[in-house]
């Protein structure tokens, strides 16, 4: 059973890291593996824009640079009061290190939604599909 409040409030916490001086819009995120660990990520803008990485991106690299390649669960959290789902090259990335992956979005530790990967990106393509 996954602990959904846990990993939320671990999202939080990463907000403390968000380095979002140009916009100003700080998205934490906490990814739980199968070998029960979690990692965390912010968003880490840069002055060219185009080099900015999103929070969710940053925490799956964290596991993948951990040797730790099977992501079953990722929360997702900002500062808007409002859901903040992942953008599309997040969803993506999550493709790549994921099978039937849990995509929680919160407002707070009482307030999420919960998704599976398939809804948020159906038909995606994976290294399966590289002939
Ligand atoms: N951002 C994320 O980190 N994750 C999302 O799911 C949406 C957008 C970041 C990228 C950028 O630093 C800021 O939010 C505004 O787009």
């Amino acid at each position: 059973m996954i602990n959904y409040k846990e990993l939320i409030e671990k999202a939080q916490n990463a907000l403390n890291f968000s380095y979002s001086p140009y916009s100003n819009f700080k998205v934490g995120a906490c990814v739980l593996t199968k070998l029960n660990k979690t990692y965390i990520g912010a968003n880490i803008e840069n002055a060219t824009f185009g080099a900015t990485i999103c929070a969710e991106r940053v925490a799956i690299d964290s596991a993948i640079m951990n040797n730790d390649k099977e992501i079953v669960c990722i929360a997702i959290v900002s500062k808007s009061g409002d859901y903040t789902f992942p953008c599309g090259i997040c969803r993506q990335v999550m493709a790549e290190f994921s099978s039937d992956l849990e995509i929680v979005v919160a407002t707070n530790q009482e307030d999420y939604k919960i998704y599976k990967l398939e809804e948020l990106l159906p038909h995606s393509f994976l290294q399966k599909d590289i002939k």
